[in-house]
């Protein structure tokens, strides 16, 4: 059993659906799921990301690998340090609270840390805590040199949800039932059904495609003059995302701290995302000119950036301080927790390589 939430954030989530109601009835009692997605996490004011509540770290939903300390942000910075050249920017995307931005500024006093954030509400708290260290911009710019970075960001943004059945492929949406939201199916068209059909699968399967996700992509690859794109997400190459036995799909959703897959446990209240498709990714970043730069798991990455010597950095016989620190590394590391399903994808123009993070295990060739 999932908690109840406040009355006050029911009341917000009654609002939110009835935002939704209003568009399922100009659709004729449907709407695609990223449109869904998108108000559930997006809609002004109402939706997850935009509306009052804590989110990420303890009191929240999840915790990101920024959130658990500065080590991962320390130890990124080795890599960030190696790809800037001077005068260049760092580019974040989606950061949260902020606690990436503040540990890689502290470490790296960057010239320029510019934050594009597309939620009103994180971009105040990251305001609040950052001040005038970053600067926030409302769009891509038109031409970018440095190192972009985007953590947990890709695996939030609104993807298609596809069905392949025995007739035929079918585009996943949402209905109200009986007063409820529910499933509900059409045959798949357009963008989404030309992808679908791409993706070899036995029937009946049920996936994702991010499409939205492969258009981020497709636009910074036409953005980024020179430098790199950092993805760290959880995900698979294609062939892993689309295995045979992953038959229900990757969505998952999140209420304070409990994984579950019920999209429409009280919208806007609880996180829903999908794992990352890494092969479409690098696959669109190819196709806008861009070099793979490497792909490998967490822990591999954070090892050849040298975690261990960051960690060595602390002192050991202060046990107060160090096992904090212990902890964290474990959690970012081990194979049980973030090490292995998490990955970082490197892409970018005018690198040279081998990169830092990828100096060994590099795993390019599964994408
Ligand atoms: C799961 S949170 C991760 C936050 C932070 N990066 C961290 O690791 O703690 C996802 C973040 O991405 C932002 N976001 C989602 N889509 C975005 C987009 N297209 N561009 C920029 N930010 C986006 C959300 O508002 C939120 O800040």
């Amino acid at each position: 059993m999932l908690p109840e939430p406040e009355a006050d954030a029911l009341a917000a989530s009654a609002m939110l659906l009835e935002r939704i109601r209003a568009e399922l009835q100009a659709g004729g009692n449907w709407i695609g799921f990223p449109r869904y997605m998108e108000l559930a996490l997006y809609e002004p004011g109402l939706g997850y990301y935009a509306g009052g509540s804590a989110k990420l770290g303890p009191p929240g939903d999840f915790a990101t690998a920024p959130e658990l300390g500065t080590l991962f942000g320390r130890t990124l910075a080795r890599q960030a340090v190696e790809l800037l050249q001077p005068g260049e920017a760092i580019l974040e995307f989606g950061a949260g609270s902020g606690a990436l931005a503040k540990a890689l500024i502290e470490e790296l006093a960057p010239e320029r840390y510019l934050i594009l954030e597309t939620s009103a509400e994180l971009r105040a708290r990251q305001q609040a805590r950052l001040g005038t260290r970053a600067q926030w911009i409302d769009r891509l710019p038109e031409r970018f040199r440095g190192v972009m970075l985007a953590n947990e960001v890709a695996d939030a943004m609104p993807v298609h949800a596809l069905a392949w059945r025995g007739n035929g492929i079918m585009e996943r949406g949402v209905s109200e039932v009986g007063g409820k939201l529910s499933w509900a199916e059409r045959p798949a068209s357009g963008e989404s059904q030309a992808a679908a059909r791409r993706i070899e699968v036995p029937v009946p399967y049920e996936s994702e495609i991010g499409l939205v996700g492969r258009a981020w992509m497709k636009l910074l690859a036409a953005r980024l003059e020179r430098g790199a794109l950092l993805a760290i997400d959880y995900g698979f190459p294609q062939r892993e995302y689309y295995h045979p036995q992953r038959t229900m799909g990757t969505l998952m959703c999140h209420y304070r701290h409990r994984a579950h897959g019920d999209v429409f446990f009280h919208p806007g209240l609880q996180d829903i995302t999908a794992h990352v498709d890494f092969s479409a990714l690098a696959q669109e970043a190819r196709e806008g000119g861009l070099e793979v730069l490497g792909y490998a798991n967490q822990a591999q990455f954070l090892v050849n950036c040298g975690i261990t010597e960051v960690l060595e950095r602390e002192d050991a016989s202060d046990a107060a301080r160090y096992a904090p620190r212990a902890s964290e590394a474990q959690k970012l590391l081990s194979p049980a927790e973030m090490g292995e399903l998490f990955k970082v994808l490197a892409v970018g123009r005018g690198v040279s390589r081998p990169l830092l993070g990828f100096a060994s295990g590099d795993r390019s060739h599964t994408l």
